[in-house]
């Protein structure tokens, strides 16, 4: 392989673990640092692992001033002991400067544990405890001190051996109070830094099984928390979209969560309860008043047939009672339809119908109501059939429902285009008006029982919830695109599957 490929190779490999890590940037910020456990992450998590780093810190800074200034004290009690004795009996044996300090360094019995250096003022005569007469004393800052007559100590890397030692020295004194000297004891830190890594290697573990086992207990809470919260948030949306059957099943019902889950419950069961005497008391009261309505309806049909004996306005008065009553009819109709469909009573009679035919049909029926508004349709005849298994009435419920829509907002003097076509084992009929239109906020809703949104025309706002349920009882669809001022777009959908024009044969 040469530099090219290779070179090649690598930026391949680069450019997939980006992606491999894009990914997991993505299901980290969209499932970790959102909602309640993003902010476990932060207030309890976070805290936690701040409040740990902190107190194991200071807890290493102490372990270690403790260890280091149990050394500084053992060598500056050993010091003052060479010292006083250096006063009290070396000195006033030998009286010399030279012969005393190689003295002392001869009797100094802790020579395997710490070292002494012992030096005259100038630091030309120097011994130590390792070995006898040193070339050069390296001049620390406790030493330096020393000489000035303090006793200190100091901490860091001794150069002639590159060790890191402690040291602490002191001013030797003569019988006579003259200082002469000083004294150095010294000791190596590594045996206690060695002490203190293994300390500070347990403290990190401690912390981090501290750190490891709230991210599991935290986990495992956030896990009692989070899901069922976004189980009981499913259901109440699945409830607040209609399903009445919906219900929050849990495991745990003794907690505030499970109390929750029975509370959204219950109130399941009390919106089902009032639905349910809804649609019970539209379907009985509009029933009652199909029979009044029939009786109308047929007593004015009567009237009319003998209209020739009325006065103009008697005629009128009774023409406009029976339109009216033609109206209040179907709106009772709907009604009726409505709550038929909502209790899951309402039956298809299907057969074998041509679609084309029944639209079509419904399209010149409603020409007519068209031109007497002063508006426009302009559809083009098909030649084929388009058979399916359906039932006709209420398909063309369906076609009428969305025709009625489409000429009751277009403006006067404006035009409704309407197609039919089949298209990938579908046959769709498209009714586009270019009338008032729906504004976003209406249009989510249109289909809902009695929503009319901010509409002022006439109608009881059932007619297209009505027939998208009687769309979705055939397996097929309505659909609707709307831009407020401009117009609407409605598409009929019924899937014309070759098995089922086999299955009505
Ligand atoms: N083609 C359209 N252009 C503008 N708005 C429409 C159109 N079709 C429906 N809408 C809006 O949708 C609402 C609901 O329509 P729907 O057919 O369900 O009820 P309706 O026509 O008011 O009454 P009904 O059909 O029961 O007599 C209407 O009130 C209207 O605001
Ligand atoms: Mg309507």
């Amino acid at each position: 392989m040469n530099k090219r490929q290779w070179l090649e190779n690598l930026r391949e490999k680069i450019e997939s673990l980006k992606e491999k890590l894009s990914i997991w940037v993505d299901v980290v910020r969209k499932h970790i640092f959102t909602g309640i456990t993003r902010r476990w992450l932060i207030n309890v998590f976070g805290v936690t692992l701040l409040v740990v780093v902190l107190i194991f810190t200071v807890m290493g800074a102490i372990i270690q001033n403790f260890y280091y200034n149990n050394c500084i004290s053992t060598l500056k009690a050993s010091g003052d002991y060479m010292s006083k004795y250096f006063e009290r009996y070396i000195y006033p044996e030998y009286r010399s400067i030279s012969a005393g300090l190689m003295a002392m360094v001869e009797d100094f019995e802790d020579k395997s544990i710490m070292e002494m250096q012992v030096a005259s003022m100038s630091g030309s005569i120097a011994y130590s405890s390792t070995g006898f007469e040193m070339d050069s004393l390296y001049e620390t800052n406790d030493l330096l001190q020393a000489r000035g007559g303090k006793t200190a100590h100091w901490i860091g890397k001794y150069q002639p051996s590159g060790e890191q030692v402690v040291s602490v020295s002191m001013p030797l004194y003569t019988d006579d109070g003259i200082q002469v000297g000083t004294l150095r004891m010294m000791s190596s830190l590594k045996a206690v830094d060695r002490t203190l890594m293994h300390i500070n290697w347990m403290i990190v573990g401690i912390g981090f099984f501290i750190v490891i086992l709230t991210a599991f207990t935290g986990t495992y809470f956030i896990k009692s928390i989070v899901l069922p919260v976004g189980f009981i948030n499913d259901t109440a949306l699945e409830i607040a979209k209609g399903n009445m059957t919906a219900r929050v099943k849990f495991e745990e019902k003794n907690d505030e969560i499970g109390r929750l889950g029975q509370t959204i419950n219950t109130m399941a069961e009390e919106l089902s309860q009032t639905e349910r005497l809804k649609n019970e008391f539209i379907s009985s009261i509009s029933h009652e008043l199909r029979t009044p309505l029939t009786a109308i309806r047929g007593w004015t049909e009567t009237m009319l047939a003998g209209a020739e004996n009325m006065d103009g306005t008697t005629k009128r008065g009774v023409e406009i009672i029976y339109s009216e009553t033609e109206r209040l009819s179907k709106m009772v109709e709907e009604l009726l339809d409505m709550s038929r469909l909502q209790n899951g009573s309402m039956k298809l009679s299907v057969e074998q119908t041509d679609l084309l035919a029944e639209f079509e049909e419904t399209v010149f029926m409603m020409c007519e109501r068209a031109k007497s508004e002063d508006i426009l349709i302009e559809y083009i005849p098909e030649e084929a059939d388009i058979p399916a298994l359906v039932d006709k009435d209420r398909v063309k419920q369906v076609f009428f429902n969305v025709i009625d829509n489409a000429i009751k907002h277009s403006h006067a003097g404006g035009r409704i285009e309407i197609a039919a076509r089949v298209e990938e084992q579908r046959a769709l009929f498209i009714v586009e008006d270019h009338g008032e239109g729906i504004s976003a906020e209406d249009l989510p809703h249109i289909k809902d029982m009695f929503y009319k949104g901010s509409s002022q025309k006439r109608g009881s706002g059932i007619g297209l919830g009505v027939s998208d349920e009687i769309m979705q009882l055939h397996g097929g669809s309505l659909e609707i695109e709307s831009t407020l001022n401009v117009g609407t777009v409605v598409t009929i959908s019924f899937p014309i599957e070759p098995e089922k024009e086999e299955a009505a044969d």
